[in-house]
């Protein structure tokens, strides 16, 4: 099937605040089936080839340094239109503006910690996705 995919990341501000059992149960109230998990930690390299697209922005630095600033939960969900759906789930990139309920307003803190990344098309699924799990950890 496709579009049945998407990638997640717990950052490290929400892991540290023990933000994810919430995180979690949303996504599983959301309908999604977690095909994926695990703790793990951005190097400086992963997280800057992660976030390549926004090299050169003003914030690219800042969103390096906190996203390697601890352990990260990465995640594949599954569920049919599952970028568009898992977006709308996290609501907006900044946590003041998102809507009521979304898992940014209610475990974010700010745009740079706003507790979970979620991939922005199919094709970054897929590469997301095979960036952090082997066919063998996939069910
Ligand atoms: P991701 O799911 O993490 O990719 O977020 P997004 O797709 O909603 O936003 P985008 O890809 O544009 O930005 C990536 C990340 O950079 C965001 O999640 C924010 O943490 C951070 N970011 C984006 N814009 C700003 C900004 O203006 N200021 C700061 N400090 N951080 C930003
Ligand atoms: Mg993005």
């Amino acid at each position: 099937m496709s579009g049945n995919k998407t990638f997640t990341m717990i950052k490290p501000t929400a892991y540290k605040n023990k933000c994810t059992g919430t995180i979690i149960q949303k996504i599983y109230d959301g309908g999604f089936h977690i095909a994926a998990m695990k703790i793990t930690k951005l190097s400086k390299e992963d997280a800057q080839k992660f976030y390549e697209v926004h090299a050169g922005r003003p914030f690219y630095n800042d969103l390096v340094e906190s996203m390697t600033a601890g352990p990260i939960i990465a995640a594949i969900l599954e569920k049919e239109n599952a970028v568009e759906d898992y977006r709308k789930l996290i609501g907006a990139t900044n946590p003041a503006e998102a809507a009521e309920g979304t898992i940014r307003k209610m475990c974010g803190t700010s745009i740079g910690e706003n507790a979970v990344h979620g991939s922005d098309s199919e094709q970054n699924a897929e590469i997301e996705s095979n960036f952090f799990f082997p066919g063998r950890e996939r069910f």
